[in-house]
């Protein structure tokens, strides 16, 4: 079977462009999607992420503003940043990058974010929202899961999806969007006993279990759609999913590379999700 290869990349690039064109014609009205990031302390990797945000703002023509805090901020100062925010006219998406440092309570920072600047989708009302199927910010990585599924004419109604892993960030939520799509969906966790039984059955399996290579053929149902969330980083220094990939590749009828996969999509759902935001204030 010749397998399908799904890139992320270049559906991310699509959407950017389509962002491109929307920017330009808000111009018109005056309104410039806008977005805030904020930092808290030093880890390598968060610099990275918050870096390539506000240059993904630019090339947009977003307006963009990062907030770079020391590693002993308090709660109580970053509250005060957030309230400030929410209240801020040209700022209409707020992103706290996480993890945050442990003086600080990550529910405490996410409740106090306006939930319509909500651009992660993490606030306990978007995901109400979310689960009813009202209309919300649908988390980043999720919701680019869909989109990379959609953009390839890839048929999720009627399938059976098995989603590996149940953080909030993904696992969770990417088993109701596919839901939400018309999938039969089930989640397979580390405490999951028959996990091969399951994984063998799926149409289209999502994995996000942060174990490199975990996956191989042998967990894989030969045409299957194979969706990879994994990022790890090997002792060589190289980027590796949680899909053993040369593996698998040949069994499934489409698979994510990683990188090139997934990973770009969520920065582009944030754009997505910023310009969303910026729509339905102004309406
Ligand atoms: N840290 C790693 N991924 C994310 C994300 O999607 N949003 C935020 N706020 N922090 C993160």
């Amino acid at each position: 079977m010749s397998e399908l290869l799904l890139s992320g990349k270049d559906v991310s690039q699509a959407i950017r462009e389509e962002i491109k064109q929307e920017v330009e014609r808000l111009k018109a009205v005056n309104l410039q999607p806008g977005l805030a990031v904020v930092l808290v302390g030093e880890d390598p990797a968060s610099q990275v992420y918050v870096r390539n945000k506000h240059k993904a703002c630019l090339e947009l023509g977003y307006y963009s503003e990062v907030h770079r805090l020391p590693e002993d901020t308090t709660e109580e100062q970053l509250l005060e940043l957030v309230h400030k925010l929410n209240e801020q006219e040209t700022i209409h998406g707020i992103l706290v990058q996480l993890p945050l440092p442990a003086q600080i309570h990550e529910k405490a920072i996410i409740d106090a974010i306006a939930v319509h600047k909500d651009v992660d989708g993490f606030h306990p009302v978007s995901v109400g929202n979310m689960v009813l199927g009202d209309d919300s910010l649908l988390p980043c990585t999720p919701a680019g899961v869909i989109e990379i599924l959609k953009r390839y004419n890839l048929e999720i109604a009627g399938k059976h999806a098995v989603v590996i892993g149940r953080s909030n960030i993904v696992g969770k939520p990417v088993s109701l969007l596919l839901q939400r799509e018309n999938a039969t969906v089930t989640m397979c966790h580390s405490r999951t006993s028959n996990m091969k039984e399951l994984t063998q059955q799926a149409d289209i399996l999502i994995v996000a279990i942060g174990k490199a290579k975990f996956i191989d053929a042998s967990y894989v149902k030969p045409g299957a759609v194979v969706i990879d969330v994994g990022m790890n980083r090997l002792d060589n220094g190289k980027l590796a999913g949680d899909v053993d990939f040369d593996s698998v590749r040949e069994l499934s009828s489409a698979i994510t590379p990683v990188p090139g996969g997934v990973g770009p999509m969520t920065i582009t759902m944030l754009m997505h999700n910023t310009l969303k935001a910026a729509k339905r204030i102004h309406q």
